[in-house]
């Protein structure tokens, strides 16, 4: 902890967590709990909840949780004191230096020290226009149609011909080779060192709050690679940014452009539409998905004309529409990318392509017809019957009809010969798949089914016991935190007990002793969260409130039977093995 608990207690008490979800998920209030639609994951019902009582999030389709602070990282995509920092700012609180110890200040050091040789490294590129040796960066840029406007919002700059000054640079500012290193700017090695990127005009990418994280370079003229990017890095994670967002999220569009490159993204913002994105050298994934619905509903790609652009389309569609996105797709024709589109045609011709871009079904099939001879009747009619199969993938009638009849009127097929061959196919599909979901031995899912009926009722109790701490008297003298025999349930059950010793528990508040640590804090919030839903009133509950108890000792005297070092501790054990068959808990 490099803050001291006081203080991480005091900023997460000062934000409400309800208020602070509030300004990103619409809550609805239900009982004694707020719902709404996970930010997590795609979902069309809400089952994301969040507990005033607990000061606690939960989302029971994805099982993403935990305090407000974890909100924020997760959302913000903030390491721990970048979070803290965030939520102290907006309660007005004043955060004290850090107390680190010296292996702790160099973690924590160590993303900020990153971030500030990024940005020297992008104000020594633009500053390079300036010079003489750099002018070619520059013209090269304007010869691209790029005005110094457009160049200073993007921050782009030159790296100039010297092999390493831009090394000899950070190490007159004082930067120590270990640390250089971890930029992915440089190769560092024995004979000596070189920067990574030269003579290359330079984007630096941002992340959603303007830091630099990463750089492209591209050669002037021809050359191989024509862009070479910065390596992933601690700060550079490819799959979970899009370069242009950070722009693009304030557009206040329902829709969000994406294309393939840098100066797509450049040209299109220049001529007004600021809400273009790219993936950077990568191929769109579900996590760069899940971040355009943060801002968006709808995409249209604007990926390029030759055979990779439609392949890259044909990628993403799937990947999009699983995130809940509406997608488009934009013809160039007959230009390659938006770059040169607008070069050509300009904005308004561009503007009216948005407008007519077609819906990526109607956009697959397009892609699908061109493998096949519409002057062969064979070939036509294989053409007709994919199309047909394809239609199933809508699973409601109404808008599989809508679209058949849409397929119906492009084709010029008849539509209610369309829509027979589709019902023909329809009555086919769904039956005979038999499941093959677990192939594993049948002994090895018994035992990890036992291990997660073992772990699910350490959860259902520890839950319990956090929302009616009366329970704890029932349980004395049997169930104690070393009776949680998984080592994280352990510990937490270990505060839970003490919590509850010292007057009241904060789940909240325990959970941020594991906020730094590798993601755990989501287990520990599940721990919390494992009956939000239901509560102990009903006969069959109390019932389970027995079971779950005697579960859970009957498990832990078995593990401590595997382990036991002696004749007496066995039978010790054994005694109370057949004690626990008689016990009887009674609630009320
Ligand atoms: P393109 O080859 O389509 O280039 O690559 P472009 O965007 O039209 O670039 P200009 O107009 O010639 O300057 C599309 C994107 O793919 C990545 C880059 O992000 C590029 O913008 N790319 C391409 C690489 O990362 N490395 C390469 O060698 C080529
Ligand atoms: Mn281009």
């Amino acid at each position: 902890m490099y803050y001291p608990d006081e203080i991480v207690e005091e900023v997460r008490t000062r934000n409400d967590i309800v208020d602070v979800v509030s300004q990103y998920v619409n809550l609805k209030k239900k009982g004694a709990n707020y719902f709404g639609l996970c930010p997590f994951h795609n979902e069309k019902s809400p089952s994301f909840s969040v507990s005033p009582g607990k000061q606690m999030y939960y989302c029971f389709g994805c099982g993403a949780g935990g305090n407000v602070l974890t909100f924020v990282m997760e959302y913000e995509n903030y390491s721990f004191v970048e979070a803290l920092k965030s939520l102290a700012d907006r309660a007005g609180i004043t955060l004290p230096e850090a107390e680190y110890s010296k292996e702790a200040r160099a973690q924590a050091d160590l993303k900020n020290v990153l971030l500030e040789i990024n940005r020297l490294a992008a104000n020594y590129f633009y500053y390079q226009f300036k010079q003489p040796a750099g002018r070619v960066g520059y013209e090269y840029f304007k010869n691209r149609g790029l005005s110094d406007t457009t160049i200073r919002h993007f921050g782009l700059g030159y790296s100039n011909k010297t092999p390493d000054d831009l090394y000899r640079f950070m190490k007159e500012k004082g930067y120590k080779d270990s640390i250089l290193k971890e930029t992915g700017l440089f190769f560092i090695e024995e004979r000596g060192a070189r920067d990574k990127f030269w003579n290359r005009v330079m984007f630096p990418i941002l992340d959603v709050n303007n830091r630099v994280i990463g750089f492209g370079g591209r050669v002037m003229g021809k050359g191989e690679p024509k862009y070479l990017n910065s390596p992933e890095t601690r700060l550079f994670d490819k799959s979970r940014n899009l370069y242009g967002l950070n722009f693009a999220r304030t557009s206040r569009q329902r829709y969000m452009l994406i294309c393939e490159g840098y100066m797509d993204v450049i040209a299109m913002h220049q001529a007004g539409f600021t809400n273009a994105v790219a993936s950077l050298g990568t191929a769109f994934t579900a996590q760069h998905a899940l971040l355009l619905k943060r801002y968006a509903d709808q995409v249209v790609l604007t990926y390029d004309s030759d055979g990779a652009g439609v392949k890259a389309a044909l990628r993403a569609i799937p990947i999009l529409k699983e995130a809940g996105l509406s997608v488009k797709v934009l013809s160039m024709k007959p230009y390659k990318d938006p770059d040169e589109f607008i070069k050509n045609l300009g904005r308004e011709e561009f503007q009216k392509r948005i407008d007519e871009a077609i819906n990526s079904f109607m956009f697959e099939i397009s892609v699908l017809r061109r493998s096949y001879d519409m002057q062969d009747p064979e070939s036509k009619t294989a053409f007709y019957r994919e199309t047909a199969k394809k239609l199933l993938e809508f699973p409601e009638k109404l808008e599989r009809d809508a679209y058949t009849e849409a397929v119906a009127r492009e084709y010029m097929i008849p539509p209610e010969d369309l829509k027979r061959l589709v019902a023909s196919f329809g009555g086919r599909i769904g039956t005979g798949k038999g499941s093959s979901s677990d192939a594993r031995q049948p002994g090895a899912r018994r035992k990890k089914e036992k291990d997660d009926g073992i772990k699910k009722s350490q959860r259902l109790l520890l839950t319990w016991l956090i929302e009616r701490p009366e329970l704890f008297e029932k349980i004395e003298g049997i169930i104690g935190p070393e009776d949680f025999v998984d080592g994280l349930y352990r510990e937490v059950a270990g505060m839970v007990y003490e919590a509850h010793k010292n007057g009241t528990i904060n789940p909240a508040h325990i959970l941020n002793h594991f906020i730094e640590g590798e993601e755990q804090y989501r287990e520990v919030a599940a721990l919390f969260h494992a009956s939000l839903a239901d509560s102990l009133n009903n006969e069959e509950q109390k019932k389970a409130f027995s079971e779950t108890v005697k579960k859970i000792k009957r498990n832990s005297l078995d593990v401590q039977s595997r382990e036991a070092a002696s004749a007496a501790q066995l039978q010790a054990i054994i005694k109370r093995q057949s004690e626990l068959s008689n016990l009887r808990i009674e609630l009320d």
